[in-house]
């Protein structure tokens, strides 16, 4: 076939920082997935792009030109109105898990595509397979199916869905352009427009453990992306909340699977809740439905009904005993004093290295491994009480992982007085349909087109 542009001027384009027209556009990303653009010649794109950046426009033209690439799920079958809820990635992130039953218990349908993790942060799908029997996936007429009789999904994408992002994704991740806002905003948005939900909500992480390190990054992209969903049609709304603490007390499959049913259950750790509740408010406001108590359907048992259906119906058994790796260190605290800072890299990387996530995406994990927090920011501690418990299949991964805790917190010792981390108000009041947001030490902003 004889290709009607050629690659080498649409990165000459982007070299100086112009605009690449319409029809190229379609062309590269079409012509990339085809292979008939080399990996080479992407990469020199990509970096051109991560030092040029695009146009709004541009940047719109080539999600729709990843969007084409693959399948559209269609899901005019689905009865229920569909939302969806999208983090851009943290430690000790299990709240797909509580949120995606509450969500479905008050009324919509949640059809959430995960994915498995690389690197310090987890993935959702990683976590679910830690529960003995469940399968991540789902043929389309019983991903239907279920989103109608329960309301809730969560499996892994197939093949067909933005199938440009895949390549595109796995050659950034070898040629150090995974950073650019543009090429993350269209990787992540390509997939969730495909995905075809009526609503959408960004959880956008800011802080160590996440991509976007500082807050003016994290709002740009969170702009970037609701002006691409927006524009495609979906109601979009993006939380910036904070990442530079763990989410909750644990990090690691089985773990956080143990952590999420404890929220839902009634209980669990307050910025569980309190994030679980906003994004839910969000999620369901996106939809239109507003009338309703997110908090009161984790404490009445409304959304553990809906997990117990979620997970049977994927071959899961919610009763069974989780995995529980083999050994355990704990780590105690060297002084006296306020626990000031538990750094949410040094935690991720250390469930990591405890075999929580792979370096490969074709590596197993080891579904019991990770860190368990036995204290958040803002407690006060004794020396030689415990901080810290990992969990490891191997007691030879102990060592690197203690490795990567060095310099991972602070204790202040002028101030034992002390303070339980900061609480919230959970009961989600404070959001009135979407509209009179609150910040809060955790959600620490909103973006909406
Ligand atoms: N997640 C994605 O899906 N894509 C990116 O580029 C970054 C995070």
């Amino acid at each position: 076939m004889t290709e009607p542009f050629d690659a080498v001027s649409v990165i000459r384009t982007k070299r100086d920082a112009g605009r690449i027209p319409d029809d190229q556009v379609d062309w590269v990303i079409d012509a990339y997935t085809r292979g008939a653009v080399a990996d080479e010649q992407m990469s020199a794109l990509a970096m051109a792009i991560l030092l040029n950046g695009m146009e709004p426009d541009e940047l719109s033209r080539w999600t729709n030109a990843m969007i084409a690439s693959g399948d559209r799920l269609d899901l005019s079958g689905v009865a229920r109105p569909t939302t969806d809820k999208h983090s851009t990635g943290g430690v000790g992130d299990k709240i797909t898990l509580p949120l995606a039953p509450l969500v479905a218990s008050l009324g919509a349908a949640v059809p959430q595509l995960s994915g498995r993790g690389l690197g310090h942060t987890g993935g959702t799908l990683d976590k679910l397979e830690s529960i003995p029997g469940w399968r991540a996936n789902v043929s389309n007429a019983d991903f239907i199916r279920q989103l109608n009789e329960i309301g809730a999904v969560v499996c892994a994408a197939g093949d067909g869905l933005a199938p440009a992002d895949k390549k595109l994704y796995a050659l950034r991740d070898v040629t150090g352009t995974v950073e650019a806002i543009p090429l993350i905003a269209s990787s992540i948005m390509s997939k969730k427009i495909a995905e075809g939900a009526s609503a959408l909500v960004l959880d956008v992480k800011v802080g160590t453990g996440a991509f976007m390190k500082t807050r003016a990054d994290a709002r740009e992209l969170a702009e970037t992306m609701v002006a691409l969903g927006t524009a495609a049609g979906t109601h979009t709304v993006a939380l910036l909340t904070d990442m530079n603490t763990p989410l909750g007390l644990s990090a690691g499959n089985a773990l956080e699977v143990a952590e999420a049913v404890q929220v839902l259950a009634g209980g669990g750790p307050s910025d569980i809740i309190e994030l679980t509740v906003a994004l839910a408010l969000e999620m369901l406001a996106g939809v239109g439905i507003t009338d309703v108590d997110p908090a009161e359907a984790l404490r009445d048992g409304r959304a553990m009904d809906t997990w117990r259906r979620m997970i049977a119906a994927q071959g899961g058994e919610p009763d069974a005993a989780l995995p529980r790796a083999a050994e355990q260190h704990i780590v105690t605290a060297p002084s006296s004093g306020v626990l000031t800072r538990l750094d949410a890299y040094a935690v991720g990387v250390a469930a990591w290295r405890l075999g929580a996530g792979r370096a490969r995406k074709e590596d197993p994990v080891s579904p019991g491994a990770g860190v368990v927090l036995l204290a958040k920011p803002g407690d006060t501690v004794r020396q030689g009480q415990p901080l810290l418990e990992l969990h490891a299949d191997d007691p030879g991964r102990f060592d690197r992982a203690l490795q990567a805790l060095e310099g991972g917190y602070d204790i202040d010792g002028s101030d034992v007085a002390g303070s339980d981390i900061a609480g919230s108000d959970i009961d989600g009041s404070d959001v009135d349909g979407g509209t009179a947001f609150q910040p809060s030490p955790l959600v620490l902003d909103r973006v909406t087109a």
